[in-house]
């Protein structure tokens, strides 16, 4: 079933290599069907342009050579999605699907929801995806080495009825830290100075795994374009201005379409943005668009307008808007379950000691285990859940920020909402999985137990979580 746009997609890829690595349809891998082979192990990866030597990466290999960003699956609702997991890595591994509300033993985290995978075997996930939107999925062991090195992908989740556009495309992010040799940069893992600071900062952007990547449009097109920021630790924002953006989805879930303006777009690590652009300009233009995250503007990808005659217009009023996906109920905060969560630690958060199941350490001892930020006084992954939640409650987390950075907290297994940011109620927030909290913010957000299980909620900025940021909540 080719319609105009999987069709414009497809030929995209072929032309420009902007849409990584072959899509699949999870149809194709129904009940009896084989599995979908997703095997992350050593590639290389041509980050830095044409002209330098490709990178050594580690990739997910698919029924192709390994791709940065790894194969792009595509399923619908309902449907099932099965990969087969087979470790071609030096070390252990798993795969997470960021975002899916998904079956709690197939979240793919190591240590809570399954043994990580050792070298050489194989793990079999099958789920189904509750939500239409943009998702993605990388490894849940050892992520700050794992991800940095290149391995992530998309998870599309398509719309029952997708929404009228000409294009389907991705912009995957991603922050390296590339040494003077033109390879990653492996001293850096695991350097405490980075773990107890804003983490593993790199000095190369690439998005789609390419440096400032041509993307291939049509005047007068309308396209839907898939943000994720797939960094360890880097806050990106993008200036898509002077072209005309509005957002429709975040983490993805269908959100009230709001135009960007010219502020730019912030997106914390593991967060997704869906963005409707209208391509507005002139056959043969070329239109930058600006990472602007920090003073020095930077070239993150480019619009190039084919010499074909313009499309006709849209009509500006003739928005975009995603249906919402059924099974989220607004969460109703009386007489929820209040859960407190203070965070603490890192550099200049004045951290003493610290608790790891009952037996406290002090600062010296932490820092000798690389352990140096706390929830609550507990720093690292304790025996006991941050709570224990009765299925189908809600539940309200209120997380205070007493430290000097900002953390992008993510919940494993639900969207939550912002109903509270620094004391002020907070009306009709969008769905999110993961959320910003600034330094000395204070910010509840609340959700519906609905899902069983065992799930993490932690820092997304992979040097934090493996340095303390992460405890987990057991819904029974
Ligand atoms: Cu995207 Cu626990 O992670
Ligand atoms: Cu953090």
């Amino acid at each position: 079933m080719l319609n105009r746009r999987h069709f414009l997609a497809a030929g995209l890829a072929a032309a420009g290599g902007v849409l990584a690595g072959p899509a699949w349809r999870a149809a194709q891998a129904a009940k009896e069907a084989p599995f979908l082979v997703l095997e992350p192990k050593p590639a290389t990866a041509p980050l830095m342009g044409p002209d330098d030597a490709p990178v050594p990466v580690w990739a997910f290999h698919g029924n192709g050579p390994g791709t940065v960003p790894g194969p792009v699956i595509r399923t619908r609702r309902g449907e099932t999605v099965r990969v087969r997991l087979k470790n071609g890595l030096p070390q252990p591994t798993t795969i997470h699907w960021h975002g899916i509300r998904i079956d709690n033993t197939m979240d793919g985290v190591a240590g809570l929801t399954q043994d990580a995978v050792p070298p050489g075997e194989t793990f079999d996930y099958a789920f189904t995806a509750p939500d239409a939107g943009t998702f993605w999925y990388h490894p849940h062991n050892k992520s700050w080495e794992q991800m940095a090195r290149g391995l992530y992908g998309m998870l599309i989740v398509e719309e029952d009825s997708p929404p009228d556009v000409d294009r389907d495309l991705m912009f995957v992010a991603d922050d390296w830290l590339i040494g003077k040799d033109g390879k990653i940069d492996e001293k850096s893992f695991g350097n405490l100075g980075s773990w107890s600071h804003g983490g593993r900062l790199g000095n190369w952007l690439t998005v789609n795994g390419l440096t400032d990547p041509e993307i291939s449009v049509r005047a007068g097109e309308r396209i839907r374009l898939r943000l994720v920021n797939t960094a360890n630790a880097r806050i990106l924002a993008f200036d898509f201005s002077p072209l005309n953006a509005h957002i429709i989805a975040m983490d993805g879930q269908p959100a009230a379409p709001s135009s960007l303006g010219t502020g730019g777009l912030t997106l914390a690590p593991a967060q997704r943005v869906d963005l409707i652009i209208d391509i507005d300009g002139a056959p043969g233009d070329t239109i930058p668009v600006w990472e602007v995250s920090t003073r020095q503007r930077l070239k993150a990808a480019r619009f190039v307008l084919s010499k074909d005659t313009p499309l006709k217009k849209r009509p500006p009023e003739d928005a975009i808007v995603l249906a919402s996906n059924p099974l989220l109920i607004d969460p109703k905060t009386d007489g929820a379950q209040m859960i407190d969560l203070v965070m603490e630690g890192g550099a200049m958060g004045g951290l003493r000691e610290g608790r790891i199941n009952g037996k406290t350490l002090s600062i010296e001892e932490l820092i000798e285990k690389k352990l140096v930020w706390a929830f609550n006084g507990n720093v690292g992954r304790q025996i006991k859940p941050l709570a224990s939640i009765a299925r189908g409650r809600t539940a309200v987390i209120n997380m205070v920020n007493r430290t000097a950075f900002p953390h992008a907290m993510h919940l494993h297994g639900f969207h939550f909402r912002v109903v509270e940011r620094n004391g002020k109620p907070v009306y009709g927030a969008p769905w999110r999985d993961t959320e910003l909290v600034d330094r000395d913010e204070q910010v509840r957000i609340a959700f519906i137990a609905d899902n069983p299980g065992k799930w993490l909620f932690h820092c997304h900025m992979l040097e934090h979580v493996a340095a303390g940021m992460v405890t987990w909540i057991e819904v029974t």
